[in-house]
């Protein structure tokens, strides 16, 4: 079997022909798909990429999903992961609804559907409002939080400890010393130089360039899919039998081998590992 995952970030497996725009790994090729995907034509049996395409431009979809097929084998499955968007807009209505007849408790579900709808794509750096609202030192209703972000959420809330510990102890040792240690940090890092050049140059417009930077560094959703403008789109790319799965199914019989979209839990239970995610696949014919 050769199989391709695409935007794999830290989900990558050693088997697998793994392409991300950042590598940590020697596993891991880095490689911005938005100049292709580089690969012969024809060599792989399934391609399968996980809350990658809501990253590009409406426009940019057709020619990435195009590339998909071209690197498929005959029969080949293309396996796709979005944010559901019906999901998500359907929950806001209800709960929005919940909220206009009186039920109060369910405003932090409220403020948390807002962040899924919006913050992703208006944020102007790494991690936006969600990521502060999940460094909260208590989160209102985390339970729902966690219930909607699977396992990515739980690992968020979990490192927090340790993030506010590290950030504490540099304020708490914030002297001359920690002040060179920086200043030898920039004079030994080629990109740190660069930043600090291009500041320089740029005077007051150095933040619109960091956030044109951020908004192209692949973190921001560009664009969300439902059922079915996710179809229609493998549609127009040449996929056929195109179909909703669940998790745990797939046209490739032997997906329950490679399975990324579930995971263990905490207590070795097996859970789904981005839920509410709209999940798509098709062949190419
Ligand atoms: C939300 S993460 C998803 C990671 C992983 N697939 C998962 O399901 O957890 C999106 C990933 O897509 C990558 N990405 C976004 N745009 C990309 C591009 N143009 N080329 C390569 N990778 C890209 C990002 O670097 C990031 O690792």
């Amino acid at each position: 079997m050769k199989l391709l995952n695409l935007g794999c970030g830290s989900r990558y497996r050693r088997d697998w022909t793994n392409v991300d725009f950042q590598s940590y790994s020697s596993h891991v090729l880095s490689w911005n798909l938005k100049n292709g995907i580089p690969f012969d034509d024809g060599i792989f049996d399934l391609v399968y990429h996980s809350h990658v395409l809501e990253h590009f431009q409406k426009s940019e979809a057709k020619p990435f999903l195009s590339e998909c097929c071209r690197v498929l084998k005959p029969n080949g499955v293309l396996r796709v992961v979005v944010p559901d968007l019906e999901e998500i807009v359907s929950s806001y209505l209800s709960v929005l609804s919940k909220l206009r007849n009186g039920e109060e408790s369910l405003e932090p579900c409220y403020d948390w559907l807002m962040l899924e709808m919006f913050d992703q794509t208006t944020r102007n750096s790494s991690g936006g409002e969600m990521l502060r609202h999940l460094l909260q030192e208590s989160i209102p209703n985390i339970q729902y939080v966690l219930e909607r972000g699977g396992k990515e959420m739980i690992d968020i809330v979990n490192s927090k400890k340790s993030y506010f510990h590290d950030s504490l102890k540099e304020m708490e040792h914030f002297n001359l010393v920690s002040l060179l240690r920086k200043i030898r940090f920039v004079v030994k890092n080629p990109k740190e130089i660069k930043r600090f050049l291009i500041k320089l140059i740029l005077g007051q417009e150095y933040e619109a360039w960091e956030i044109g930077k951020f908004r192209l560094s692949g973190e921001v959703h560009q664009w969300m899919y439902d059922e079915f403008s996710l179809g229609r789109l493998l549609s127009q790319s040449g996929f056929d039998q195109i179909k909703r799965v669940s998790p745990f199914d797939s046209s490739l019989s032997e997906w329950q081998n490679y399975n990324l979209d579930i995971e263990c839990d905490e207590k070795g239970e097996i859970a789904v590992y981005k839920p509410n995610s709209l999940i798509m696949e098709g062949l190419k014919s």
